[in-house]
């Protein structure tokens, strides 16, 4: 079901010392930073010829990602995502074999502006896996 790594996402405690690491001595094209307010997240791409990293830091108190960073203050991998063809058809397979999907179990909005959701990493060897509905 699942194709493409579509990215790797990181979470940072400060976006722009992030993004000037990857910029700089790792000479990468950073993108534009987007504040995803419905995820409590605000994430910025990195291009690279065969996937992109999503360096995503917390937005507003309630962040989803704070009490990782709590735990991992350096920052660390928070999770990586996967490119499927249709997200509904995903979310009735992985309700079927019985994985959690996070949240209320719809999917929302992503920063490409298609359809994503999370499963639970404890159904998927300790990895935060999100989907998202790319349109091949
Ligand atoms: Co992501």
């Amino acid at each position: 079901m699942i194709g493409s790594l579509n990215h790797i996402a990181i979470a940072v405690p400060n976006l722009v010392e992030a993004m000037a690491k990857y910029s700089g001595p790792l000479g990468a094209k950073v993108g534009i930073p987007q504040d995803l307010v419905e995820h409590g997240v605000t994430v910025v791409f990195i291009n690279l010829p065969n996937t992109k990293i999503e360096l995503i830091s917390p937005h507003g108190d309630n962040s989803p990602i704070l009490s990782f960073l709590k735990k991992n203050p350096n920052g660390g991998i928070h999770h990586i995502c996967y490119e499927v063809d249709c997200i509904n058809d995903a979310i009735s397979k992985l309700t079927k074999d019985g994985a959690t999907i996070l949240g209320d179990g719809l999917p929302k909005i992503g920063a490409h502006g298609n359809p994503v959701i999370f499963l639970h990493p404890k159904d998927f060897n300790g990895t935060l896996i999100e989907l998202e509905e790319v349109k091949g």
